[in-house]
């Protein structure tokens, strides 16, 4: 079978990573490359992150290409209080030995939805500034992608860096609204959902313990992370693993609903948030497909096939 090539962008990051290994691990993608831009922490961080987990997982054949290491228009908090000042949990891990590619993000995937027109499937997971640059230099771009799934908003308003905002979306509101206004349909994966699909911090605890070299380092990087979410919540959460499984797994979407969602960008309050009209009724228009429900043991199942590691490239 044909693999689906697939290009992510993100901002490791400790969620950044498991969605990473899920989609190095699945049998039937392709990962092309990461783009990589600021957001969980700086692009010289979370750029030198995704390098060094792609050599832990024995896959440095694939590139890394460093985006844009700020939002387009105003700079925000970062989440180093979640992931750790270096976006990997502080551990102080040996450098990676490798590079990123010359070219930057947004250059590289348009070229490679030229390659790969009508069959690339795209997945954010983090702040969407390599994306908005990658549109406004090629506005034809949605059109040579298969699908996009986004990790971010909060679309009932409960947010996560601020009471109504989620991290992704309010780190470059400007670029979540030049991204949601011009691509006509995306799977939207928001922080709500994210909450819905939790897993005790026991279990996930012996998985990493069960696996190799590769859980190890996993289980290393996120325990920090993991401590803040013990000490805050009741479930451990990983918002870009879903986003991912959802990307690689779309038949094991339970319940989702296609809506217009809109990203608020004045406002004292609701900067970076995302306006969904819950009031109409459905009526499949809509740039988004807001997935509400995953089938809990494929997800579980993705994790965990994460951690065991990728399959020979
Ligand atoms: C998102 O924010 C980041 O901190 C995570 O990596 C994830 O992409 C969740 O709101
Ligand atoms: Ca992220």
């Amino acid at each position: 079978m044909e693999r689906m090539p697939v290009w992510i962008d993100t901002d490791p990051g400790v969620d950044d990573a498991l969605a990473i290994l899920m989609a190095l691990a699945s049998p039937r993608h392709r990962v092309l490359g990461l783009g990589v831009a600021a957001g969980n922490v700086g692009l010289v961080h979370t750029t030198r992150n995704a390098i060094k987990l792609l050599e832990v997982a024995g896959r440095s054949e694939v590139p890394v290409h460093a985006g844009c290491d700020r939002p387009l228009l105003h700079r925000g908090p970062d989440a180093a209080f979640v992931h750790g000042r270096d976006g990997f949990g502080d551990v102080g891990y040996a450098a990676p030995r490798g590079r990123p590619a010359n070219t930057h993000a947004a250059l590289a995937l348009l070229e490679l939805s030229q390659r790969h027109a009508g069959e690339l499937l795209v997945v954010t997971l983090g702040p969407l500034t390599n994306l908005a640059l990658a549109l406004r230099l090629d506005p034809g771009l949605p059109a040579r992608v298969a699908r996009l799934v986004v990790m971010g908003g909060a679309v009932t308003g409960r947010g996560n860096i601020t009471p109504s905002a989620e991290f992704n979306i309010a780190f470059d509101p400007e670029a979540a609204h030049i991204v949601f206004s011009a691509w006509p349909r995306f799977d939207l994966v928001d922080w709500e959902a994210t909450l819905r699909h939790g897993f005790g911090f026991d279990a996930f605890d012996r998985w990493v313990g069960e696996g190799g070299e590769l859980a190890r380092f996993y289980r290393d990087i996120s325990r920090a992370s993991r401590a803040f979410s013990a000490a805050r919540a009741g479930a451990w959460h990983s918002a870009d693993g879903l986003a991912m499984a959802v990307a690689l797994e779309p038949e094991a979407v339970l319940e989702s609903t296609v809506r217009q969602v809109e990203v608020e960008l004045g406002g004292q309050l609701y900067r970076g948030a995302t306006r969904v009209d819950w009031g109409r009724p459905e009526d499949g228009e809509g740039n988004a497909r807001i997935v509400q429900r995953f089938d809990q043991e494929r997800f579980v199942g993705w994790i965990r096939t994460a951690l065991a590691g990728p399959p020979s490239a």
